[in-house]
């Protein structure tokens, strides 16, 4: 009874292939999985977490959500080819595929979300974080999403992927030297390099003083300016199977927020 209605292994292999045809995907599709929860509000229960509610105005004309539009139109065709699966679920399937396929953890995908039907439940602006700002926003956004200072920190370990862009958010530049890959480089970063304003961007933006090639937020400096953040990207920066296993715990807990009766897809095959 837990079999999915739509053939998952068919389709997980399908969003594998896109990824490896142009790699900017990967990151993108986790980003768009994770703008979709992080609407919720754990205390009034609203904001429609994990419900595509990001395809309906308001949400998807959020300055937050600048560029998500590229992995929205990227996942259509395979809406088209399965569509018995929900959007909501596709977003999510599509984020722990590129995850798995960038070297990160496999997350045990669970199924059964269900869409939105219009914009109407949308969350209000601004629930997202901002990355000009620091710890003090940060916890308090991720409080109100029901994450502790550990899963908050194992969490933007993400950005061990991707990238900014000056179009989509004003900031410019990746993490890490592989943008690629996804393991626990964000840590090791933050703690190893000399971080230094960088003086090109408008934005409040440091880069790396080594090569200047790479960029923190604000919001990611924060993690190792507040003592209690601090503790978890040193124990992420030592150990690579810990941040996988939190960060796989925390993205499933992110990707499940506001769900009910969801049911576990069977176990994949490597
Ligand atoms: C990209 C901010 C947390 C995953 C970005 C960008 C900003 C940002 C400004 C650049 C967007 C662009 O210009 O394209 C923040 C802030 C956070 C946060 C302020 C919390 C304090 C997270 C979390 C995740 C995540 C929790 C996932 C679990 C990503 C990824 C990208 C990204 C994968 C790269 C997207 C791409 O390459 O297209 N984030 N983020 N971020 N973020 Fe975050
Ligand atoms: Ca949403």
């Amino acid at each position: 009874a837990n079999e999915p209605p739509f053939d998952i292994k068919s389709l997980r292999s399908d969003i594998e292939a896109m990824i490896s045809d142009n790699l900017d995907l990967g990151p993108s599709l986790v980003r768009l999985a994770w703008h979709e929860a992080g609407s919720y509000d754990c205390f009034k229960k609203d904001g429609a977490p994990n419900s595509a509610s990001m395809r309906f105005k308001p949400e998807c004309q959020y300055e937050g959500n600048n560029g998500l539009e590229v992995p929205r139109r990227a996942l259509e065709p395979f809406k088209k080819k399965y569509p018995q699966i929900s959007y909501a679920d596709l977003w999510v399937l599509a984020a722990y595929v590129a995850i798995e396929y960038m070297g990160g953890p496999s997350i045990p995908f669970s199924w059964g979300r269900v869409d939105a039907k219009d914009g109407s439940v949308c969350g209000p602006d601004g629930r997202l974080p901002d990355g000009g700002k620091t710890q003090d926003h940060v916890r308090e956004v991720f409080t109100r999403l029901g994450f502790n200072d550990q899963e908050t920190v194992a969490l933007i370990g993400a950005h061990t992927c991707g990238e900014c862009h000056l179009k989509y958010s004003g900031f410019d530049g990746p993490w890490t030297h592989d943008k690629n890959g996804f393991d626990n480089s964000f840590f090791t970063q933050l703690l190893s390099e000399e971080w230094v304003v960088n003086p090109k961007i408008q934005k409040m933006q440091l880069m790396d003083r080594a090569t200047t090639k790479l960029m923190m937020l604000p919001s990611d400096m924060s993690l190792i300016l507040d003592p209690k953040y601090r503790k978890y990207v040193e124990l992420y920066a030592n150990d690579n199977d810990r941040f996988n296993k939190d960060f796989s715990a925390a993205f499933k807990k992110l990707t499940e927020l506001g769900t009910k009766n969801l049911r576990k897809a069977p176990a994949v095959e490597c």
